[in-house]
């Protein structure tokens, strides 16, 4: 009977006392749909529906339970204005918060989350929240929380590890402090992690290969220091691994070589010293390898060829030696290939840019010697090439000087040379 809620209101004196019940909850949920909306500034008028003439249940943004229970509020970019509307964690069978994209500022009372153990999804990217992150009380229903892109400040919380049921955290684009705690061990079903650009400092835990689920890490943007933990190579189901623009030092784990579904490794940035470790090679899936400004070193193997789902290949501004491999020429799928600033030497793949889908190279600032091969341009998509600061010869080949793409691009007309 309950579940037939509101509608049977007025229907039938012989349940009266249950739809009572029903309708007194049913108003309570009313009212803290009224303390929303008259604690919000809505310039673009959202709110033009909630009144009388309609079911709160059909108010726009606001999806029920067949119950007439308020189960989503979705409210995102409507432009709002104001605090938190703290009652929105009252609503009983709340599953759905999404006030993402407004202009919300003031403290997420977070801590009320906790209390709040219907809620799964909760949303406030792209507002304007500061104050700090405070989580006292378990919530083991949240799946995800993405609160990235305000100016949430202080300490990165300890007691994350009291949302055990977190399967996709988002705190990127905030202001955090403090070190990552190894407590975020504790989510173990969490698959996507970011805490990108935000001030944290200190090691990254090797904790982190305790989460087995995670398949995007994104910790880039920050002033993390230390190794990469060899914990990192224990997590088999990895797609995506970024830890750019942070003080990370020592060599690339050779362990990252287990992580068989990653595609995405970006690195770029930091202060990593010796060879790309062999095992890199045998990442088959690779799509895009940006190792570029670190201080690596060594030769690049021509068992680079089993990467044939590779992309985007940046290593500039690292201290690179040797041949630059012919396999790459063999790879179809190479569209920027960008290695200048390093100190690689000899010719330059005489078959490059035959078999590949070339709109990008550069490999200035080497030492190449030789001639420029005729097939760069042979994709006929190719609308950047730099050779300058080189030792080559010769002319250049009259393919090139025919290249449409390049005409047509807004780069130098003419390649540079030297
Ligand atoms: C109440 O909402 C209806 C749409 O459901 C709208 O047409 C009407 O103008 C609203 N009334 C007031 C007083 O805002
Ligand atoms: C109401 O929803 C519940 C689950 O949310 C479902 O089990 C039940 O069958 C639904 N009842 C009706 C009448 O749709
Ligand atoms: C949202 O508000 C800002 C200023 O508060 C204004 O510049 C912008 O045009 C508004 N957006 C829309 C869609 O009305
Ligand atoms: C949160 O909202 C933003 C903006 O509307 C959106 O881009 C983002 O994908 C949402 N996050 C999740 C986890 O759905
Ligand atoms: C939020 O939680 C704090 C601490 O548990 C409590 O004191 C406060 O009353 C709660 N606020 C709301 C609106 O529930
Ligand atoms: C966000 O808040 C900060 C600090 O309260 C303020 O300086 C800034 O202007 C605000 N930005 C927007 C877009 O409201
Ligand atoms: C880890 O999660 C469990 C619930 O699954 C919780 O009881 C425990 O307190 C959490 N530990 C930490 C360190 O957060
Ligand atoms: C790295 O650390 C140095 C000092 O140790 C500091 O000057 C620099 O800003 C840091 N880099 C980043 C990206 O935080
Ligand atoms: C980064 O951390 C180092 C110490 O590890 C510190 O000296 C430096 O000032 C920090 N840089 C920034 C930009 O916070
Ligand atoms: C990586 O795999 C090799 C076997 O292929 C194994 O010996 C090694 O322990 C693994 N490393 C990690 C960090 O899982
Ligand atoms: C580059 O390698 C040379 C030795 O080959 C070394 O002397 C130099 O210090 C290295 N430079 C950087 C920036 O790592
Ligand atoms: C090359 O690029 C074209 C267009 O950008 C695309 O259709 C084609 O699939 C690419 N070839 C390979 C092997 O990736």
């Amino acid at each position: 009977m309950a579940e037939d809620g509101a509608k049977t209101c007025g229907f039938s004196l012989m349940f009266m006392f249950l739809i009572f019940i029903s309708c007194t909850c049913s108003a309570s949920e009313f009212e803290l749909l009224l303390s929303i909306k008259s604690s919000i500034h809505d310039p673009l008028q959202s709110f033009s529906n909630w009144n009388l003439s309609i079911s709160f249940c059909q108010w726009k943004g606001i999806v029920c339970d067949n119950s007439t229970h308020v189960t989503k509020i979705e409210l995102s970019g409507k432009n709002f204005s104001g605090k938190f509307p703290e009652s929105i964690f009252h609503f009983p069978y709340i599953e759905t918060i999404d006030l993402s994209n407004n202009q919300l500022v003031g403290e997420i009372p977070i801590i009320n989350v906790s209390s709040c153990l219907s809620l799964r999804f909760l949303n406030l990217s792209n507002n304007n929240f500061t104050g700090q992150l405070l989580i006292k009380g378990s919530n083991p229903s949240l799946q995800v929380l993405d609160l990235s892109n305000n100016m949430l400040s202080d300490k990165f919380p300890e007691e994350i590890g009291l949302f055990s049921g977190l399967e996709y955290l988002d705190l990127g684009g905030n202001v955090l402090v403090g070190t990552i705690p190894k407590s975020i061990s504790n989510l173990t079903g969490l698959q996507f992690l970011t805490l990108a650009s935000n001030q944290l400092i200190g090691e990254i835990p090797g904790e982190l290969g305790l989460m087995k689920s995670l398949k995007w890490i994104y910790l880039g943007y920050n002033n993390l220091s230390g190794g990469i933990p060899v914990e990192i190579g224990e997590l088999a189901s990895l797609n995506h691994l970024d830890l750019v623009s942070n003080n990370l030092t020592g060599e690339i784990p050779s362990s990252l070589g287990n992580l068989t579904d990653l595609q995405y490794l970006f690195l770029y940035l930091n202060k990593l010293t010796g060879p790309i470790p062999r095992s890199i090679f045998d990442l088959k899936k690779l799509i895009s390898l940006d190792l570029s400004d670190n201080f690596l070193s060594g030769e690049i193997p021509e068992i680079l060829i089993q990467l044939q789902n590779l992309e985007v290949f940046h290593l500039f501004s690292n201290n690179f030696t040797g041949k630059i491999p012919n396999a790459l020429s063999s790879l179809p799928r190479l569209r920027v290939l960008q290695l200048w600033s390093n100190k690689f030497s000899g010719e330059i793949p005489q078959n490059l840019g035959k078999q590949n889908n070339l709109t990008l190279l550069d490999l200035s600032t080497n030492t190449l010697t030789g001639k420029i091969p005729q097939s760069l341009c042979e994709s006929g998509i190719l609308f950047k090439f730099i050779l300058f600061s080189n030792s080559l010869e010769g002319e250049i080949p009259k393919s090139l000087s025919h290249c449409k793409s390049l005409k047509a691009s807004t780069a130098p007309k003419q390649p540079t040379l030297r």
